[in-house]
């Protein structure tokens, strides 16, 4: 595991709309995180993973929370915990807020498992559960709920009234990905953000386009990956 060497200011500029000087220093602090990064790379080496499937971002999520301070924070795809371990850090230098993440994990295969050490990082390693590598110190602000996004975001959806900050990394289809901005709509208020990482080289869904389009935000796409975000203008 690598750290991030790349992040990028203007993505979170245009996310947080916030100066900068701000961001700057935001993203400085994300980077700052060491003791975080350390323990998540050993966890993964533990586990043989040498490489893994995070967000790519890590750091532009610490900021992004750092930055607008949400109470409550939404995340649709968990894995070893990565991007969850990065919001986690930063809503607790906050001293407030609450992640709620939902993860469906992925057993590896017994015919992978038949074949040797396991290279599909996002699976789960034997005896491990979602999460894995998030130190404990961070769980206290973590309400981490298992099962398929399908029926767990409804649910959530009546419990949570605001939503600052949503991160959706997860493989979709864009017909189920505009239902469940459907069913969120309303708890994103105006200033929340909404992001999905569509993978390695992938284009704006036209699911986010959508919901873009109608609380006129204009969706931006960090640079080199597949990863799109938008900030709500105007309320739902
Ligand atoms: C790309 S990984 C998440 C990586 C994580 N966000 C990070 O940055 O470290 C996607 C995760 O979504 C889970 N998943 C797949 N289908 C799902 C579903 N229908 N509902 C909830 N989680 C699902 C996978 O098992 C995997 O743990």
């Amino acid at each position: 595991m690598q750290p991030e060497a790349d992040a990028d200011p203007e993505w979170v500029r245009a996310l947080s709309g916030r100066s900068p000087a701000s961001v700057g220093s935001a993203l400085e602090e994300a980077a700052g995180q060491r003791r975080l990064f350390s323990y998540l790379a050993r966890q993964h080496r533990l586990e043989g993973r040498e490489s893994y499937v995070e967000i790519g971002a890590p750091l532009e999520l610490h900021a992004l929370v750092r930055l607008t301070r949400p109470e409550h924070v939404v995340e649709v795809g968990v894995s070893s915990g990565v991007s969850s371990a990065y919001l986690l850090n930063a809503l607790a230098l906050n001293r407030r807020g609450t992640l709620h993440s939902i993860d469906l994990p992925t057993h590896p295969s017994r015919r992978r498992m038949a074949e040797g050490p396991i290279r599909d990082s996002w699976t789960l390693p034997l005896g491990r559960s979602t999460g894995w590598a998030v130190p404990p110190g961070l769980w206290r602000r973590w309400d981490l709920r298992i099962g398929d996004k399908r029926h767990l975001l409804p649910i959530l959806a009546s419990q949570v009234p605001e939503i600052g900050l949503f991160v959706y990394d997860v493989p979709h289809r864009d017909e189920d990905t505009r239902r469940e901005l459907r069913t969120l709509d309303k708890h994103l208020p105006r200033g929340a953000i909404a992001i999905i990482d569509h993978g390695p080289g992938g284009g704006l869904c036209s699911a986010l386009r959508s919901w873009a389009h109608t609380r006129r935000a204009s969706p931006a796409g960090r640079s080199g990956l597949g990863l799109y975000g938008a900030r709500a203008i105007r309320s739902s």
